[in-house]
């Protein structure tokens, strides 16, 4: 097997350093590229750094199923100053590469490599790539080399952590993966989030996928509506607008399970099959969808969030006593962008009213609707509206 070795700090991984690593395989018949990151001793790094595990972290996040790419962290490992002549006679020893493996360097470094500790044991263990970084032409370099022409991606790790800090646009400079490593983290100084129990964007993007994976396109269209819009309202009504997003994002994600595996799944809630679910099993969705969020993603450190789940669970019809976000979970499903036939003045309401006025309005729209379709209401619905007249008329 033939290896290109790239090292570098990684502080953190971008797009312009995997780029690289794709080019060099694109262009050479090199069949991995080995990614090393440099070590830097914790008790140097400036403010905003990352810790070498976070920066693995971020390496390993970013190129997940791409078997091109290795990450190999003996620099890591050895700690304190590593030479590249170790570096490259340990890769040969442990890897046993066919011929000669590649070093690729970017010409910045290059300029100074004939300083570089045993420069000459470099070049005779392994062969030299030059790619491009500042489009520099007469680079002196006293060695045989490979010019790589790559295009030059004119963004360093330093510009990323300097936008981080000043709240720039970074986030697709990086691979998605490391992006939800310094969010989640609150590296190089990211804010962390607002609320406390806030769920991380990773248990986001998990159950999005998971929801992406098991609803149609147009299922799946309402239900980044409906995310965004929770998401909006919450902000408005002062709840946690990550729970929002992830309310919406899952509330329908058990919508096209077939009927029977809808029983299955809410049956273990233990709450029953009511007559009303019998006749019409695909009222079970909601609890289907809250039993599969708990029982794939309520296993990891943090439990699933509670109020997350009664939302997802009681945004068909509602429920006594639900919360807040249950509130606003209902609403969205039924005003999201992509429905057509919205009365507009719900619309209107959703940015002046009160969460109560709001949702009592939507839920009479709901139940005059379902009455004008004769179709089967629950008892508890019918209370909920019941109640909230009630309330309305103190
Ligand atoms: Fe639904
Ligand atoms: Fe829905």
């Amino acid at each position: 097997m033939k290896l290109a070795i790239l090292g570098g700090s990684f502080n953190p991984v971008h797009v312009g350093h995997l780029y690289l690593a794709d080019t060099v395989l694109a262009a050479y018949d090199y069949d991995r590229v080995i990614l090393v990151p440099t070590y830097q001793s914790p008790f140097k790094l400036c403010a905003e750094g990352a810790s070498p595990a976070e920066r693995m972290d971020m390496l390993v996040a970013s190129i997940a199923g791409d078997s091109r790419l290795v990450i190999d962290d003996c620099e890591l490992r050895r700690k304190g100053i590593s030479y590249t002549a170790d570096t490259i006679a340990d890769i040969v020893r442990r890897y046993r590469p066919t011929g000669k493996p590649a070093l690729v360097l970017g010409d910045d470094l290059a300029q100074d490599f004939h300083k570089w500790r045993r420069a000459d044991d470099i070049v005779k263990s392994a062969d030299i790539i030059i790619a491009q970084r500042h489009l520099s032409t007469d680079m002196p370099f006293p060695y045989p080399y490979t010019q790589l022409h790559n295009e030059v991606i004119n963004i360093s790790s330093a510009e990323v952590r300097e936008r981080i800090h000043n709240n720039g646009n970074w986030r697709y400079l990086v691979p998605h993966g490391a992006r939800v490593i310094i969010e989640d983290r609150g590296l190089y100084r990211f804010p962390l989030r607002a609320f406390e129990d806030s769920p991380s964007l990773a248990l986001l993007v998990r159950v999005e996928e998971a929801a992406r994976s098991l609803t149609s396109q147009s299922r799946f269209t309402h239900s980044r509506a409906v995310a965004l819009l929770c998401s909006d309202l919450c902000r408005r009504f002062g709840l946690d607008p990550r729970k929002g997003y992830l309310a919406g994002i899952s509330h329908d994600m058990c919508k096209s399970l077939p009927e029977q595996a809808l029983i299955a799944m809410a049956k273990r809630d233990g709450n029953g099959i009511s007559k009303l679910e019998q006749k019409k099993p695909s009222l079970l969705h909601a609890r289907a969808a809250a039993v599969l969020l708990v029982e794939r993603f309520g296993a990891l450190p943090v439990a699933f969030p509670e109020d997350v789940l009664e939302a997802v669970r009681l945004h068909i019809g509602g429920g006594m006593g639900m919360g807040g976000l249950a509130k606003i979970l209902f609403i969205a499903d039924k005003i999201e962008v992509t429905r057509e036939e919205i009365n507009p003045a719900l619309r209107d309401l959703s940015e002046t009213g009160s969460l109560d006025q709001l949702f009592t309005a939507v839920l009479d729209n709901n139940v005059a609707y379902l009455r004008s379709c004769q179709v089967d209401i629950s008892e508890g619905t019918l209370r909920l509206l019941d109640a909230m007249h009630k309330r309305d008329s103190f």
